[in-house]
C-alpha cells in the first residue's frame, strides 16, 4: 500500500521527447496500485502511439476534444472529476505557455482548465527553452496559480547539447507523487538522523562491524522526507541510494558519524539515532595489514552519539532505537531512561536487522505501543505519525 493505491492519476503526455519516459511513469504509477488515464497531445503522439499507453495503463487513451465515446461529449470535464490530481509529463515550453494564459484548444490543456484537482508539470526541454526569459516568466506564474513544477534536471539532452531542461526520471517523479499526497506533518522540521553499521578499523583490509543494512534508517529518513522535513542522514557503509530529497553524509567509523552529526545539528528539531553504533573500536588502527603473529587487539569505547546529543542543553526531541535479543521490553525503556529520550523504537534484531520487514514497538511516556509487522517503509510512516503526535504535544504544553 503506498499514498497512491486507488487513486486516480490524470497523466497528460506532450510533444517532447521525454514522452517514452512517460511510459514507465505509467507502469509505476500502476504498480503503485494508481488507476492512470493518459490524455495524448497530437504532439505526444508523434512519440509514442496510444496503444503503448493502454497497455500499460489498462485504460483507454484520450486525445480528442470531440471523442465520440463520452455520451455527452465533455471528455474535459468528465475525466477530471474525481481525478486526485492531473500530472503533465512531459510539459513541453508550448504546453506550459498555454496553461498560463489559460489557452484551451486540445483535450489536455481544455481539461487543465476545467480541473478541479492539483495540477503537477515535470517540464521537458532544451536548455535555451528554459532559460528564455518567456519560459521563465510562465514557469514562475504556473507556480503562482497553484500548479507543483517539479524539475527540471541537468544534464545531457537528446539534442546534444547539456544544460538544465532534462524531465526527471519516472522513479523521481514517482516519489514526488508519493510525497505530494502524503500529510506533511513534519512542515518546517529539520530532522538529522543516524542509519547504517559502523566500520571500526583495524588494519586497511579489517574492520570491526555488524550487519545493519540501513534499510530502517533510509526508510524512515525517506519518510520525514515525504512529510515535508528536511533531512540530514548520516549513514554509515551500505549499498543504498540516498532518498530523494534526503541530503546523506556518508561516514565510516562512530568518530566520524559523531563529527558529521555534531556538524549537521544546528537548526536541528529532531535527532533520530537508528543507527547500530559500534560499542567499541581498535584503540589504533594499523597502517599495514596486521600478520598472523601479531593477534592483540586493544579495543576502546566509542563515544555514545545518541546520549551525547540528549545531553546538550540545546538538545533536539531525540529519538532512539534499540535492538535486543530478548527481553525488548526491558532493555529497550532501561536505554529510553538512561539516556533520557522521549521516544525510543524497540525491535528484536531478528525482526529488523537486515531484512525488508520489522515489528517494532514504540516506547514514550505514555507507555509501550506495539507496531504490527510490516515492511519497513509502512513501519518508518508510523514512527512519522507517532514522532509528529508527540511534537504537536510537546509544542502545545509550552505554549500554555
Ligand atoms: O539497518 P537495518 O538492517 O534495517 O536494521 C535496523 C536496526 C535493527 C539496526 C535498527 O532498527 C535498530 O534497532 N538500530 C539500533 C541498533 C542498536 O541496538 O543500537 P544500541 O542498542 O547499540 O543503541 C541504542 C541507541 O543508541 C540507538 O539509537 C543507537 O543509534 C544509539 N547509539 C548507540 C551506540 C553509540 N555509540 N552511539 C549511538 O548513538
Amino acid at each position: 500500500m503506498s499514498e497512491l493505491s486507488g487513486r486516480r492519476i490524470v497523466l497528460g503526455v506532450t510533444g517532447g521527447v521525454a514522452a517514452y519516459k512517460a511510459a514507465e511513469l505509467v507502469r509505476l504509477l500502476g504498480k503503485a496500485g494508481a488507476d492512470v488515464h493518459v490524455v495524448l497531445t497530437a504532439g505526444g503522439a508523434r512519440f509514442v502511439t496510444p496503444v503503448t499507453f493502454q497497455a500499460l495503463s489498462g485504460n483507454p487513451v484520450w486525445s480528442d476534444l470531440w471523442d465520440p465515446r463520452v455520451e455527452n461529449n465533455m471528455a474535459h470535464i468528465d475525466l477530471t472529476r474525481g481525478t486526485d490530481a492531473i500530472v503533465i509529463a512531459p510539459g513541453t515550453a508550448d504546453v506550459i505557455a498555454k496553461l498560463v494564459h489559460g489557452i484551451a484548444d486540445d483535450l489536455l490543456t481544455t481539461l487543465c482548465l476545467a480541473r478541479e484537482c492539483p495540477l503537477l508539470v515535470a517540464p521537458a526541454m532544451n536548455r535555451q527553452m528554459w532559460e528564455h526569459p518567456a519560459t521563465r516568466r510562465n514557469i514562475a506564474q504556473l507556480a503562482a496559480d497553484g500548479a507543483t513544477v517539479v524539475g527540471p534536471a541537468a544534464g545531457d539532452q537528446a539534442c546534444g547539447e547539456t544544460g538544465m531542461g532534462r524531465m526527471l526520471e519516472p522513479d523521481e517523479l514517482l516519489e514526488h507523487l508519493i510525497a505530494f499526497f502524503q500529510p506533511k506533518l513534519l512542515a518546517g522540521r529539520k530532522v538529522v538522523m543516524t542509519a547504517g553499521p559502523t566500520f571500526e578499523a583495524i588494519d586497511p583490509v579489517r574492520g570491526i562491524t555488524n550487519t545493519s543494512s540501513g534499510k530502517m534508517g533510509y526508510a524512515l529518513a525517506q519518510a520525514c522526507r515525504r512529510a515535508g522535513a528536511e533531512v540530514v542522514l548520516v549513514s554509515g557503509p551500505t549499498g543504498l541510494p540516498a532518498p530523494l530529497g534526503v541530503e546523506r553524509v556518508d561516514v565510516c567509523s562512530a568518530l566520524q558519524m559523531r563529527d558529521a552529526v555534531v556538524a549537521a545539528l544546528p537548526g536541528a528539531d529532531v535527532f533520530i539515532g537508528v543507527a547500530a553504533v559500534a560499542d567499541y573500536r581498535p584503540l589504533s588502527a594499523a597502517e599495514h595489514k596486521v600478520k598472523k603473529s601479531s593477534a592483540e587487539l586493544t579495543l576502546t569505547p566509542n563515544p555514545d552519539i545518541l546520549a551525547e546529543v540528549a545531553a546538550r542543553p540545546d538538545a533536539p526531541f531525540c529519538v532512539g532505537f534499540a535492538a535486543e535479543s530478548r527481553e525488548l521490553d526491558a532493555y529497550a525503556e532501561g536505554k529510553r531512561r538512561a539516556k533520557r529520550l522521549p521516544m525510543l523504537v524497540g525491535n528484536l534484531v531478528q525482526d529488523g536487522l537486515g531484512s525488508d520487514d520489522n515489528q517494532v514497538i514504540l516506547y514514550d511516556d505514555a507507555g509501550r505501543h506495539p507496531q504490527p509487522r510490516a515492511p519497513k517503509t509502512v513501519v518508518a510512516q508510523k514512527i512519522v505519525e507517532h514522532l509528529a503526535g508527540l511534537l504537536a504535544m510537546r509544542a502545545t504544553r509550552l505554549a500554555r
